[in-house]
């Protein structure tokens, strides 16, 4: 009995000791390592001092953007994303991009498994062919960081790697003559080449297609072009292999007339972005099959060109899952079929340019239209000629963020049941045949952008000056027949930027608090009947 608490509580200690020696916790580097941080420092151009903590009195492991294995003391990642660009430079950046050269000290960091060097400015310099050895690495990111040049396919040899992203953001900075390399890439989960020239890499459908791992593939802008992949018209045939991809964009290619046919084979796509492709004919019968889509993109292109068919498919009703459609800029034509709202999560439709038109007696949208749509936001169908036939006290019960409805025929009245969308940001009703006043709860909206040209809006806009917000940033009322002077109620919207109000009938002086506006960009008074002295002190361009 006795013998064998004792040897419990031996067992006891022995696995505490060996936890707590395999957590050590504040691990130290190796001086090896260390050494190649410094080196590696040493070349690059760092004028805003990132990279301060870098000193060798200090443990690595305590650098900023280097972090050890807690078990063992190595460096396992670099941490040193630049600033974002989005991010203007008014903004409290943190960071400064780091530019120079890259030592091939890093090389000593064998034990690496993360690298973001992303959104850095390496100006020009080729990816270091030497990357290819850091074998551990399971995370490479070189997007945006200014490299140029032919891809090394020594990358090929990172054979953990599971992301690697290589955009770039200008078009054709880096290169690929051929894509072979990748195959050796067998556990690669997320690629992303956006805008790198491939459009000699022609093998690259199959090379990919030998990569079963892969979940997200981004290709836009790559050239990629028919001509250019063996396989040519037997994509039709084509089987692809890398059936757990969720994310697929092809986007600016030229993928031949045809959607290929193996796009739809990929049934746990969530999202697929085809837009400015040279697509055409109808939407394909196999679209139905990707259903758990939630995005879907296949804006700008060429589809239903010469084709009669009814404006959207029944095929697309059965995508129940989509949350963003954009099928805007192609051909569709006649009218937006009632079984769109069996999609009933979509926030985002956009029907821009098409050919939709009331020239059919269908080309028109109903109350119950709008109203089965329940979860929509977005709705973007300018440039189509659809009626809108709703009753004079309807409410819809959506609340929209954005109606880009330009074209459609919604004159002469100016829709009223707009009043009840409180949180509208965009409004395009140009060219929609509306000829009345501007009713006055219009400027005392939600409302940021406002387009209302090509109208026969009439009286005086004096209702401009009965604000009480201030959001407004964007005034088109170009085109119309507004009379009297311009109110001079500007310093009520101290956010504008863009006032058109060419082309009107405006009368009198200019008002002084327009030239109060300090974001103002563009300021159209043309073709207008006004008089006296127009005095700048700020640099816009008056048109
Ligand atoms: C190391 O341990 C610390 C403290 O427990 C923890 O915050 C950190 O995430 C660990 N680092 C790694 C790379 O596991
Ligand atoms: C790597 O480390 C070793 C030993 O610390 C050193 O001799 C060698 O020069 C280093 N290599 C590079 C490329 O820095
Ligand atoms: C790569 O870096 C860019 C820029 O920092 C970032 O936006 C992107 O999400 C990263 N890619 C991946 C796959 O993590
Ligand atoms: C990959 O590594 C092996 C062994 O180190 C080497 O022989 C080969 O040339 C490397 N291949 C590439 C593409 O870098
Ligand atoms: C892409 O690469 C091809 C082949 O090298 C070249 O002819 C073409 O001009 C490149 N495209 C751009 C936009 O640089
Ligand atoms: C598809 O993937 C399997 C491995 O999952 C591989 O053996 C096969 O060669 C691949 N097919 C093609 C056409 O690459
Ligand atoms: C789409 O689904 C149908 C019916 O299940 C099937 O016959 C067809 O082959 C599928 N299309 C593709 C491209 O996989
Ligand atoms: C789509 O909606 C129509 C009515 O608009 C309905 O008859 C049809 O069954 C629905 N289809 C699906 C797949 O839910
Ligand atoms: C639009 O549809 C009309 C017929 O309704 C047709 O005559 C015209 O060619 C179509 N335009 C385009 C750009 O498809
Ligand atoms: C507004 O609608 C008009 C007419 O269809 C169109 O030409 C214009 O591009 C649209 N504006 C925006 C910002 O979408
Ligand atoms: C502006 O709108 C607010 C709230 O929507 C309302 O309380 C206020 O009376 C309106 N002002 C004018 C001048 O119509
Ligand atoms: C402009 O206003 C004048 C009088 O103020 C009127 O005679 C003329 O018809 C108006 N023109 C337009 C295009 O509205």
């Amino acid at each position: 009995m006795g013998g064998s608490t004792h040897f419990s509580v031996f067992l006891l200690v022995a696995i505490i000791l060996l936890c707590s020696s395999t957590k050590t916790v504040n691990a130290t580097c190796y001086a090896s390592e260390k050494q190649a941080l410094l080196d590696f420092k040493k070349d690059l151009e760092d004028p805003f001092g990132r990279l301060s903590s870098w000193i060798h009195d200090v443990d690595c492991c305590k650098w900023k953007g280097v972090v050890c294995s807690n078990r063992s003391g190595r460096v396992i990642q670099l941490l040193l994303e630049g600033p974002d660009p989005e991010i203007d430079d008014f903004g409290d950046q943190e960071i400064s991009a780091l530019s120079g050269k890259i030592s091939h000290s890093l090389q000593n960091l064998t034990h690496l498994r993360y690298l973001d060097l992303s959104l850095n400015d390496f100006s020009g310099i080729p990816i270091p062919s030497f990357f290819g050895s850091l074998r551990s690495l399971r995370y490479l990111n070189l997007s945006g960081a200014g490299f140029q040049g032919m891809v090394p396919y020594q990358l090929g040899n990172l054979s953990s790697l599971r992301t690697l992203s290589l955009e770039t953001y200008r078009v054709s900075d880096l290169q690929v003559d051929n894509l072979q390399w990748l195959a050796g890439l067998s556990n690669l989960e997320h690629l992303d080449m956006s805008r790198v020239n491939l459009s000699t890499a022609s093998n690259w459908l199959e090379v990919i297609n030998t990569i079963p791992s892969l979940v997200e593939i981004h290709l836009p802008y790559c050239q990629l072009d028919l001509i250019s992949h063996h396989l040519g018209r037997d994509t039709f045939v084509f089987h692809a292999n890398f059936s757990s991809l969720t994310v697929l964009d092809l986007s600016g290619n030229f993928l031949g007339h045809l959607i290929p046919r193996w796009i739809f084979g990929l049934t746990a796509l969530a999202s697929l972005d085809l837009s400015d492709n040279s697509f055409e004919g109808p939407l394909p019968r196999d679209l139905r099959n990707l259903t758990s889509l939630k995005l879907l993109d296949l804006s700008r292109n060429y589809l239903n060109v010469n084709h009669f068919a009814t404006f959207l498919p029944s095929q697309l009703s059965t995508l129940t899952a989509l949350i963003s459609l954009d099928l805007g800029d192609n051909h569709f034509r006649g009218s937006i079929p009632s079984s769109i709202a069996n999609i009933s999560n979509l926030q985002h439709l956009d029907l821009s340019y098409n050919n939709l038109s009331s020239s059919l007696p269908k080309g028109i949208v109903s109350e119950s239209h709008l109203d089965n749509l329940a979860a929509l936001r977005i709705f973007e169908a300018s440039g189509n000629s659809l009626t809108l036939k709703v009753s004079a006290s309807w409410t819809p019960r959506t609340q929209f963020q954005t109606l880009g409805w330009g074209s459609w025929k919604l004159g002469p009245q100016f829709p009223t049941w707009i009043r009840s969308q409180k949180f509208l940001d965009v409004l395009n009703l140009s060219f929609t045949g509306i000829s009345d006043t501007i009713p006055s709860w219009l400027f005392n909206s939600s409302l940021k952008y406002i387009y209302l040209s090509h109208n026969q809006l009439h009286g005086k806009s004096s209702n401009i000056s009965e604000n009480e917000n201030q959001v407004l940033q964007y005034l088109d009322l170009g085109k119309n027949c507004l009379s009297g002077e311009i109110p001079d109620c500007w310093m009520n919207y101290p956010f504008m930027y863009h006032i058109n109000l060419n082309s009107n009938n405006f009368t009198g002086s200019i008002p002084r608090s327009l030239f109060k506006l300090e974001d103002l960009e563009y300021l159209g008074l043309g073709n207008n009947s006004l008089t006296g002295p127009i005095t700048f002190d700020f640099d816009a361009e008056l048109w």
